[in-house]
């Protein structure tokens, strides 16, 4: 009798087991979500809060305990914005690309943050000190073009306001 091929999604039936502690507190963080594949956003969001970041290797084991093919849960990481794969510098600079801040000139203020830093949103410089990431609403619209480094918010930002604040990021590594 010949056998019957098994359908594959890409993922394994053999559970997830995990051998890095990224991988570990990927599984936790899974298990703390019942396992449930349309938990899949809230899982990245609490990794990334965890370990600051997503990486890569979490997924085959993010993809086995949800039961989901390895694609589909890249194809969502790299979907949205917010979530970073790699390491975030030390400062993250977040632009607000939203409405108010697009009619006030955020698209100048993006190409100016990346010609200085000479790297693109979602990147970091070579020295690892800032990553910059863009946004949608920072809920400062009434003083746009709004960014927010840390905690910090800021209104009103034009391509001078921006090189002062980075300026005093880096004053204040120095110190
Ligand atoms: S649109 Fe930029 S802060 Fe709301």
């Amino acid at each position: 009798m010949a056998k019957k091929a098994a359908k594959s999604n890409g993922s394994s039936t053999a559970p997830a087991t995990a051998a890095t502690p990224s991988e570990v507190a990927a599984l936790a963080v899974c298990a703390r979500h019942g396992n449930k594949p349309d938990e899949l956003l809230e899982i990245f969001h609490e990794l990334q809060h965890q370990l600051g970041y997503v990486p890569e290797a979490t997924l085959p084991v993010i993809s086995k305990a949800l039961n989901r093919s390895r694609a589909e849960v890249y194809g969502v990481l790299t979907f949205y914005h917010e979530f970073r794969r790699h390491p975030a510098g030390k400062h993250v600079v977040k632009i607000c690309r939203a409405e108010a801040c697009q009619s006030m000139g955020t698209d100048a203020l993006c190409d100016h943050a990346e010609r200085s830093l000479r790297t693109k949103l979602g990147g970091t410089t070579s020295d690892g000190a800032v990553t910059i990431e863009q946004v949608f609403c920072l809920g400062n619209c009434a003083l746009s073009p709004a960014i927010m480094v840390g905690e910090k918010l800021y209104g009103k930002v034009d391509p001078k306001r921006f090189d002062e604040i980075i300026g005093s990021l880096e004053k204040e590594a120095a110190e």
